[in-house]
């Protein structure tokens, strides 16, 4: 009943042209409701069944992210948007202003931080003429800045033929790419004794249980060389906009700190060190030693 009344003031607000308003205070409510696992459930569910949800789906995020046009979470498409901070050509102006709020919460500030730093890492490794292996690649958006240049040593793999297109029609034909499962991916590497200087990925760890975390680690191992690292970032469990993005988003993660993911490395005998970005809402790992 409390659920109801706050989300029926929220549609009120929302219907007075007061989204910059309604829509952060919302937010805070999701997220407080989250961190209470006995009530979140109830919390979600009643957002579910309220007149608000149809209409929070203005919100170009909100219903890229809940309609999953590619068929899974989190596409690169979706990615996009956060990047570019820019809503999809001919939205309604109410659309727009929703995505004027959302575009700038935490969590899309942390990807583009994330996108940053990734692209320093990309840079870095080019300029040390490193042979470098991109999992869950997506568009390679932190590669967009050396457009031009020679990314031969790069081998960049993603599940998703649409993504690798972008790549492909950005980069041109020298890059490298390949369109598979990661997992089956580094086992036919290895199998082949293909080895790399670094390996890293961004935004497919946040997807993987701790069986699969425990493989991956097994096998970007058994691709690096001696000396190398694997760099990879994942989304701690304490940013703002969590409730928002479980339940309006229906966009789930896996969250994790740094002492998860340095016990990763430590079972696959590296040393990690890790960092949060500047929205204290990703830890990033570094793992070498091997
Ligand atoms: C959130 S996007 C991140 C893209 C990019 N790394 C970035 O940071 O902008 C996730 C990408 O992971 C890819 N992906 C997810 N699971 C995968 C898997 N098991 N094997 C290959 N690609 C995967 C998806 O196709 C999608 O392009």
């Amino acid at each position: 009943m409390h659920n109801e009344r706050f989300f029926d003031q929220t549609l009120e607000m929302i219907n007075r042209g007061a989204i910059h308003v309604a829509v952060p205070m919302l937010t805070g409510k999701l997220y407080n409701a989250f961190a209470d696992p006995a009530r979140w459930a109830e919390t979600r569910a009643s957002l579910h069944r309220h007149a608000l949800l149809p209409v929070l789906m203005q919100d170009p995020l909100a219903a890229h992210s809940a309609s999953r046009p590619r068929g899974y979470p989190g596409d690169a498409g979706l990615i996009d948007l956060i990047y570019d901070m820019q809503p999809p050509a001919g939205v309604s102006e109410v659309a727009r202003e929703f995505f004027g709020v959302t575009v700038q919460f935490q969590a899309p500030e942390a990807v583009r931080q994330r996108r940053i730093e990734a692209e320093r890492l990309v840079a870095q490794a080019k300029q040390a003429g490193q042979r470098v292996l991109v999992l869950a690649c997506g568009h390679f958006r932190e590669g967009d800045p050396l457009t031009g240049s020679d990314f031969g040593s790069f081998t960049l793999v993603d599940q998703d033929a649409l993504s690798l297109e972008r790549v492909r029609n950005q980069h041109g034909p020298a890059i490298n790419l390949v369109e598979a499962n990661v997992f089956r991916y580094l086992r036919q590497a290895a199998k082949q004794g293909q080895t790399f200087d670094l390996i890293y990925t961004l935004g497919l760890t946040d997807y993987l249980d701790s069986r699969a975390m425990q493989l991956l680690h097994r096998l970007m191992k058994s691709c690096l060389v001696p000396g190398g690292r694997i760099v990879l970032a994942n989304f701690a469990p304490n940013h703002l906009s969590i409730g928002w993005m479980e339940a309006v988003m229906d966009w789930q993660l896996i969250y994790r700190d740094e002492a998860e993911l340095e016990g990763y490395a430590q079972e696959i005998g590296l040393n990690a060190t890790t960092w949060r970005d500047p929205t204290d809402s990703v830890v990033w790992c570094e793992m070498t030693g091997g």
